[in-house]
């Protein structure tokens, strides 16, 4: 599929996957606007990719995302590709009454009110864009939950969910809905997890932005990188079995 040039909008594109998607897509010759909450992160890697544009946003915030909407539509005259990338996994023992409650409220809002909340804003230039796309970066775990990370496990197969439902309804509208869920990628996000232990081998975040290139090029709608294909299958076939390999050691043991 070809693409024509787009404008392409990465939350939490200053680090990891969405920083390697943001190297794709430049690599192709679009134009890359980056968000994160830490301005000095997209600094550095604005100086490493001038092309870049960079925007300190916190997809949590109301106003953020609202001031977001009003410099992309000024500065680029909006945008044609939103990927809501930002996210964050904790692990959480459920069985623990000392954990904190605000903590896991805050990783249901960045990994899945963010993202109603981002297409909600931008739908206005979605609808107007010729070449208009939403990517959800969910994860493997929407097909088989992990239960170190469970709220992390809810908000993901809640995303991908809530992509299946509005697939045909941004239709109409000429918009393209992939979802893209990555297994384990070699991340920030995947060291605070410390997952070494349970003989996962992280996929480099530039070996899955590759993946992620073939198959949305083809115009594939669920990108299914490394492990995650092999996720999905078993979800399907042995449904216990898998939730057995992959629950091994169910209670955090660390951080
Ligand atoms: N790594 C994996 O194994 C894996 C597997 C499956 C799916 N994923 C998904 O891939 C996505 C990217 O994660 P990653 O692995 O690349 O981790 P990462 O390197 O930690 O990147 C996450 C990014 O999200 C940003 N972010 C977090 N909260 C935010 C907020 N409230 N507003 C704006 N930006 C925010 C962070 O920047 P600031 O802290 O500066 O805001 C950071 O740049 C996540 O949705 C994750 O769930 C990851």
């Amino acid at each position: 599929m070809k693409q024509a040039k787009q404008k392409v909008l990465i939350t939490g594109g200053g680090s990891g996957i969405g920083l390697s998607l943001a190297r794709k897509f430049l690599d192709h010759g679009h134009t890359v606007i980056i968000t994160g909450r830490n301005l000095s992160k997209l600094e550095k890697v604005k100086a490493e990719l001038p092309l870049i544009y960079i925007f300190q946003s916190d997809v949590t915030k109301e106003e953020d995302v609202v001031k977001l909407v009003e410099q992309t539509r000024k500065e680029f005259g909006g945008i044609d590709v939103l990927i809501n990338n930002a996210g964050i996994m904790n692990l959480v023992d459920a069985g623990n009454e000392a954990n904190d409650l605000q903590k896991q409220f805050e990783e249901i809002e960045i990994n899945y009110h963010a993202p109603i909340r981002m297409l909600h804003y931008f739908l206005p230039q979605l609808k107007e864009s010729k070449n208009a796309t939403l990517i959800n970066v969910s994860s493997g775990l929407a097909y088989v939950t992990f239960s170190q990370a469970p709220v992390y496990s809810g908000t993901k197969s809640a995303l991908h969910f809530w992509t299946k439902a509005i697939r045909p309804q941004l239709k109409p509208y000429n918009i393209r809905v992939v979802e893209l869920l990555p297994s384990v990628v070699d991340t920030q996000l995947a060291h605070n997890a410390d997952l070494k232990d349970d003989n996962l081998t992280p996929m480099p975040p530039d070996k899955m932005a590759d993946i992620f290139w073939k198959d949305y090029s083809k115009g594939k709608e669920e990108i299914t990188p490394g492990l995650s294909k092999q996720l999905k299958l078993m979800s399907r076939l042995a449904p216990k079995f898998i939730f057995n390999q992959l629950n091994k050691k169910p209670i955090p043991t660390s951080k």
